[in-house]
């Protein structure tokens, strides 16, 4: 297929655009750089820089009875949690405004098909674990409220316009694949801060409540490798149905807490990390576990690293690599 890759040069994005190029697909990446990396977009995709608002219409083309490509995956957005809470206008706009002139310029185009990345945070605090697609959406932060705000929007794109449109809910992405991972200016995921820490890049990990109701006090999250997350992303894009919007959680089913994942990245490492504890963070539920049985069941999605070990190895690879290059800088 011809694609359009939105966010390309980020964490899931990078990592999306080198599988969907292995697979023979054709793609074209357009990302602002604003939180992405030039040289994260893979060999042998194009690259258009720019804001996905301003160029999309350009790239996508508005010849409905001969459409350019044959889908968009749309990864671009901020997503800082903090951040939406503090400064609500950057992620309205940010994110709201950007998808709505996203999905102007693919129903201009003729465009049938879209892959969109929503969240675990559409859900908030939920109510039981795991947390499967019928769970009640009432999320706790702005960032939360924006991707339900686009998810809505889709829907009745699809609804009207007959687009093929699919949402994947990630829970904690982490891990890397060849050689893609997560390289961010303001880093706030939890793996790659605990490995920073271990390679001295950082003082100390700080975890956020030690008195959450969980066998070791901290929260529980549930960590899905960056590579199922890829494959989900191929299978979509073949099941995406013309009228209809699905929506599919993507989690490995299995919940971590923060004492384990630290203890994890010791073990990996086979170094120190310093850790302190802090006061809980306003709005982070105890635990967060994807039930992901409706996209194993339709779209046929087998995850194949749920063993914390392999996606905190791929991860710790990627980061001492990026140590590494930014050590022989110095
Ligand atoms: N990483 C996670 O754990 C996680 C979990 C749930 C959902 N998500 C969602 O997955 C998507 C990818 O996340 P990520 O972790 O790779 O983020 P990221 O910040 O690494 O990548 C986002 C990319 O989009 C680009 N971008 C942002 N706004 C843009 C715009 N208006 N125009 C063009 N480019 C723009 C950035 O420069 C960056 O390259 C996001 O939509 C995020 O909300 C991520």
């Amino acid at each position: 297929m011809k694609l359009v890759v939105t966010g390309g040069a980020g964490y899931v994005g990078s990592v999306c655009t080198q599988a969907l190029l292995e697979q023979g697909h054709e793609v074209t990446v357009i990302d602002n750089l604003l939180t992405g990396n030039r040289d994260a977009v893979p060999a042998g995709a194009e690259f258009v820089e720019g804001d996905v608002a301003e160029v999309a219409a350009d790239v996508l083309g508005a010849d409905p009875d001969s459409p350019r490509f044959d889908g968009v995956l749309h990864f671009a957005a901020k997503s800082l949690v903090g951040e939406s809470v503090v400064a609500p206008e950057v992620y309205w706009y940010g994110n709201v405004v950007t998808s709505l002139a996203l999905l102007e310029a693919i129903r201009l185009s003729g465009t049938p098909r879209l892959v969109f990345s929503s969240t675990a945070a559409t859900y908030g605090e939920p109510k039981t674990v795991p947390i499967s697609e019928d769970a009640p959406t009432a999320p706790t932060n702005t960032y939360g409220a924006t991707k339900l705000a686009i998810d809505a929007a889709i829907t009745s794109y699809a609804v009207a316009h007959g687009l093929a449109a699919v949402s994947l809910r990630y829970f904690n992405v982490a891990g890397s694949y060849a050689g893609f991972g997560e390289n961010r200016v303001v880093e706030t995921h939890l793996i790659p801060l605990v490995l920073q820490t271990a390679l001295g890049q950082r003082d100390k990990i700080s975890v956020f409540g030690s008195d959450y109701p969980t066998d070791d006090g901290t929260a529980v999250r549930d960590y899905v490798h960056v590579k199922d997350l890829a494959d989900a992303h191929l299978l979509a894009l073949h099941h995406a149905t013309a009228g209809r919007h699905d929506i599919y959680n993507l989690g490995s089913g299995e919940g971590f807490s923060v004492r384990q994942v630290i203890e994890t990245c010791r073990e990996v490492t086979g170094l120190d990390i310093p850790v302190t504890d802090a006061p809980r963070r306003a709005g982070d539920p105890a635990v967060l576990i994807a039930s992901s049985q409706r996209a194993i069941d339709e779209l046929g999605w087998r995850p194949q690293h749920t063993d914390l070990r392999d996606v905190v190895s791929d991860a710790w690879d990627y980061t001492r690599c990026l140590g590494d290059r930014a050590h022989a800088a110095r």
